[in-house]
């Protein structure tokens, strides 16, 4: 693959000696990067270390900095993003930038729609360029869709078409396949080869160290705001890349430890869930699941895109909507579970796998955030005070090492790790006896993943029993002292630590008729089946090669 490139020679865009600070504090410090035509060029590096930030200055977003930058020889500054566009530069945003209330084909175009006389929006032209685009692309959407009314993966293929229809010479993707489902992310490599193929120079943002092995033909390793390393990906293996990012050894390994077999802190009988549909009628997607959960113990649910993982969560969280039935026991005593609230109530907490949309106020600090849930619980017990909330704040900020200025700092400007560490300190703040966690190390670094592992492993050492859905199956069998595996809105088995293996579980996981045609799913496969109607993540296809579970989400 690397043989079809073109040589890469000249230099699409470098930064020399950029030095950022937000109020004072530095972020990035005297970092040179550049990135060649024809090459794609990975930056990885943990949660905060500025990445995002050194390519918001490359991009026009950000326009205080020391340093300069240089294209072709060229020095440039950019005064907004505009002109970093007409310069070709363009980025693929971490964080969704779209609008919701306006269609794809508006989001595409926005700013640049095509004219009537110069007037009016040329809506016929407008929706056939975006047809177009997306087409081009693969992607079946409807440019007349409200994007609001899109799932996240979809609304990063927007991102990404709005992006490639600027036809950039330097394109940045930070974390672009973050909610994209496996046939997705195959979709957006092709797409990668072709562009650095034709000469375009990408830089390509990933915590997942399996797309960076398979696309980068160099690495770029960031460290709190310094850049450590720059190699060819030939001359790295994916050990030496985490060790630079982490500056440290990183062991995972499960501790030992053995759940209260006697003691029942959860027993779920016969849950079913039933999702009215837009048509009439009403949708199976949770059926029969019944099993049962101990003090201290870890019990880990797999499954396939739509297998109703995350349905599971909500339905026992009294979170979900449509028609719910089974029975759900508590410490022994039948729980009547209607409303998040009685949940909280009965001692359980629920960490959602998006943040955006509901794990977080994004705009309140992350002191307001932590302190959220347990505000019904402090109010009842007439102990809302601000001592109480700085105090919480602050044993999570320590607790969990999120990285911030203080507790006073916005959500929206942690890093995309860190605010995932606020959502389980906010939970964790309400003292729970029953955790349930949704993908809790989407989009997470190494280090950040090793620090909620072990805080996992401490709170089930600590007698909480805890029930974790993740894509990532190393990091179900790191985890799990049993796990579920759901297939098709049912149950397919429990294995017990011992008899899980990725083998195991993908092939209670995939579909009988797949089985049937001889298409059994193993861990090495690129492609799982997906199945529609799911609004779940895909499962873990990363092949088994490295220590670290580096996630598919
Ligand atoms: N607008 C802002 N105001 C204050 N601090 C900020 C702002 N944006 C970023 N930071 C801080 O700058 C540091 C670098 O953040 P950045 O988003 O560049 O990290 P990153 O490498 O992209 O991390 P991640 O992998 O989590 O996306 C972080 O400590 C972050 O809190
Ligand atoms: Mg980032």
């Amino acid at each position: 693959m690397l043989a079809t490139r073109p040589e890469p020679s000249d230099v699409a865009l470098e930064a020399r000696g950029i030095s950022k600070r937000f109020a004072g504090v530095p972020v990035l410090d005297d970092v040179d990067f550049s990135v060649e035509a024809g090459e794609v060029h990975a930056l990885v590096g943990e949660n905060g270390a500025g990445k995002s930030t050194l390519m918001k200055i490359v991009s026009g977003i950000l326009t205080e900095f020391d340093g300069s930058l240089f294209s072709r020889g060229r020095s440039l500054r950019f005064t907004s993003v505009r002109e970093a566009q007409a310069a070709g530069i363009a980025i693929i945003h971490q964080e969704l930038n779209l609008i919701p209330e306006m269609t794809v084909a508006e989001n595409i175009f926005l700013g640049r729609e095509p004219r009537i006389a110069g007037l009016f929006v040329d809506r016929r032209a407008l929706g056939r360029a975006a047809r177009d685009l997306l087409t081009g692309f693969g992607v079946a959407l409807d440019p007349e869709t409200r994007v609001g009314s899109l799932r996240v993966g979809e609304q990063q293929l927007v991102e990404i078409a709005k992006a490639l229809s600027l036809e950039a010479r330097v394109l940045i993707m930070d974390e672009p396949t973050s909610a994209l489902s496996p046939s997705e992310c195959e979709r957006l490599f092709g797409i990668i080869r072709k562009l650095a193929a034709s000469g375009v120079a990408i830089v390509y943002i990933s915590h997942r160290m399996d797309e960076v092995s398979l696309l980068a033909d160099r690495v770029t390793v960031m460290r709190d705001g310094r850049r450590v390393l720059t190699a060819a990906m030939a001359e790295l293996t994916p050990e030496r890349i985490i060790a630079s990012m982490v500056g440290r050894d990183l062991s995972l390994a499960t501790p030992p430890h053995t759940p209260d077999r006697s003691a029942e802190a959860l027993t779920v009988h016969g849950l079913g869930l039933s999702l009215p549909q837009a048509r009439g009628g009403w949708k199976r997607v949770l059926r029969g699941v019944s099993f049962n959960l101990h003090r201290g113990e870890i019990l880990g649910i797999a499954g396939l895109l739509g297998s109703g993982r995350t349905e599971i969560l909500e339905t026992i969280f009294g979170a979900s909507m449509g028609r719910r039935e089974g029975r759900i026991v508590v410490d022994g005593a039948e729980a009547r579970i209607d409303s998040p609230r009685q949940a909280i109530r009965h001692g359980l907490a629920l960490v959602t796998e998006d943040r955006k949309a509901t794990g977080l106020l994004l705009q309140s600090a992350i002191r307001d955030n932590v302190s959220l849930p347990s505000q019904p619980l402090q109010r009842r017990f007439g102990l809302r005070d601000d001592g109480l909330e700085t105090r919480l704040a602050r044993e999570a900020i320590a607790g969990l090492s999120v990285r911030c200025r203080s507790d006073e700092q916005v959500v929206a400007e942690l890093s995309g790790g860190n605010q995932q560490k606020v959502v389980i300190a906010k939970w964790l703040a309400i003292g729970p006896r029953i955790l349930l966690l949704d993908e809790p190390t989407r989009g997470i670094d190494i280090g950040a993943k090793k620090e909620i592992y072990d805080l996992v492993f401490r709170l089930a050492g600590q007698g909480m029993a805890i029930l974790v859905v993740s894509s990532e199956l190393p990091e179900l069998l790191l985890l799990s002292d049993r796990i579920l595996v759901m297939q098709e809105g049912r149950q397919a088995g429990i294995l017990e630590r011992r008899e899980a293996s990725e083998e195991a579980i993908m092939t209670l996981a995939s579909p009988r008729r797949a089985e049937r045609a001889g298409l059994r799913a193993g861990p090495a496969t690129a492609h799982q089946p997906e199945r529609p109607g799911g609004s779940e993540n895909p499962p873990s296809d990363a092949p088994p090669s490295s220590p670290f579970p580096m996630s598919r989400q």
